[in-house]
């Protein structure tokens, strides 16, 4: 009888970690917001900066600019498709000069509002990693071309959907 009881209270605990097992995207999610220093502060500097355009909640379709809702995970592909996203102006040069405070606004943002295309084993910003790539801020001449090449390498290498090459989900 204790020992079924003991057995039990191993299966309720092991649950979740079992789940994660299975589901490798909402292990990497579960890590990925777990980085965040200050998970308060990072969606309220998201709202703060961002969300004037791409909406609180990453939804900003039918405005002319990427949807980052269930998106922006897929950008999260390679180093150099991090970097785009750490060069592109309002991220560069955001107001927010603590590396690690933009990093954490950051993984909010691919985390919480990236949801179903975050990419299973995609590893958090860093302050490093931010304070090394914003210091190449893209000029917004050429954010088109930019962003076209690195839509490819998301759909070549990492499994985004052809429909990411548009701004906002079409259908
Ligand atoms: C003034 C409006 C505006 C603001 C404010 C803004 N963005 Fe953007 N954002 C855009 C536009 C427009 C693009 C598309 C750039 C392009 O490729 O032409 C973009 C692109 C992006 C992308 C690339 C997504 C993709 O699929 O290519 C990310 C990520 C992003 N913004 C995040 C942010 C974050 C984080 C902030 C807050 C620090 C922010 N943006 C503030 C307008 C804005």
């Amino acid at each position: 009888m204790k020992r079924a009881l003991v057995l039990a209270c191993l299966a309720l605990l092991l649950a979740p970690q079992l789940a994660a097992r299975q589901d490798p995207r909402a292990a990497t999610v579960t890590q990925g917001l777990a980085a965040i220093t200050d998970p308060e502060l990072a969606r309220g500097d998201y709202v703060e900066h961002c969300a004037g355009c791409h909406g609180v909640q990453g939804l900003s379709a039918p405005a002319k600019l990427p949807e980052l809702r269930g998106r922006v995970g897929y950008m999260m592909c390679t180093a150099e498709t991090r970097a785009y996203m750490l060069r592109l102006p309002n991220i560069a040069k955001s107001r927010i000069s603590d590396n690690q405070q933009l990093a954490d606004m950051l993984n909010f943002m691919v985390y919480s509002l990236g949801g179903e295309s975050v990419i299973p084993g995609t590893q958090p910003f860093t302050a490093a990693e931010v304070r090394r790539e914003r210091a190449f801020a893209l000029t917004s001449a050429s954010l088109v071309a930019e962003r076209r090449r690195h839509v490819d390498t998301a759909i070549r290498k990492c499994g985004a959907p052809e429909e990411f090459r548009n701004f906002y989900q079409t259908r």
